[in-house]
């Protein structure tokens, strides 16, 4: 959407959906911008085997009709697992390659007849997590990583996102990061807190830290329930510590990047 309509609402006015698009499950909830809270359940639906924008755009279109006569014709927020410029999707993480270089926001907007924001879903997550949870009030440079099937980032400033950083694919040690440090390597390799986090975790976080110099982490991804096992054991510079909202994360930053976008 275009700069001048995505202009803020007054606070009467900020009750906006949210979608968050992942690789098994398309979840929306309409969002209360004040509370940073879901104002009503959230739905899910399965990501569809084939998930090509025209698919997904259609479980998409099932969300909004759910939520239709509580979010108005205001425009909504959507999240997805892609680097994301000027509503065109550059990649594509666990969903259909069919995206790259495809005019998501366009399709989403003439499918569902109303203004979209798309974001990058670490992007919405990091935003939300400023606005509302773990980095809330914490002026300066704050990096939000999700640890999950791959890695996402978002690098915030003063409650600016610099959208797109896409850390989890900086190259450590000849290899791309997220595929030795993501919770899914994790799993895969079957490797406890204390291995994963002292081989794989600490040599991310400090190159991290050395390129960028947050005076935050914040780490999100399912994961992070568990961060009690794992975080303690990092020695940084920045203070590390977990995201707060959860899987709840993704749909609230889109509704809020949708009230607020200024690109
Ligand atoms: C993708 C990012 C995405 C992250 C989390 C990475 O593999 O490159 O765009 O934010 O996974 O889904």
């Amino acid at each position: 959407m275009t700069a001048s309509t995505a202009a803020s609402k007054d606070s009467s006015d900020r009750l906006v959906l949210g979608i968050d698009i992942g690789g098994s499950g398309i979840k929306g909830a309409p969002v209360d911008l004040d509370k940073g809270a879901f104002a009503a359940e959230r739905v899910r639906i399965d990501t569809p085997a084939k998930s090509t924008p025209e698919n997904v755009a259609k479980v998409v279109s099932q969300i909004v009709g759910a939520f239709a006569d509580q979010i108005g014709d205001g425009p909504i927020g959507i999240t997805i697992p892609a680097v994301v410029t000027h509503g065109t999707t550059r990649s594509a993480a666990n969903i259909d390659k069919s995206w790259i270089d495809h005019p998501a926001e366009k399709t989403f907007e003439d499918v569902l007849e109303r203004d979209v924001v798309l974001v990058n879903d670490a992007d919405a997550a990091g935003i939300a997590e400023v606005q509302y949870g773990a980095a809330k009030g914490h002026d300066g440079v704050v990096l939000l990583t999700t640890l999950g099937t791959g890695i996402g980032s978002a690098l915030i400033m003063d409650g600016v996102l610099v959208p797109n950083t896409e850390f989890g694919h900086i190259e450590i040690d000849g290899h791309d990061a997220e595929s030795r440090a993501s919770a899914k390597y994790k799993e895969d390799k079957d490797l406890s807190y204390k291995v994963w986090a002292k081989k794989h975790l600490q040599r991310y976080y400090e190159v991290l830290e050395a390129l960028t110099w947050p005076d935050l982490f914040v780490v999100g991804g399912g994961v992070s329930k568990k961060a009690d096992k794992f975080l303690p054991l990092l020695e940084l510079n920045a203070e590390i510590v977990p995201a707060k909202l959860e899987n709840r994360a993704g749909i609230i930053g889109a509704a809020y990047l949708a009230d607020n976008w200024k690109g």
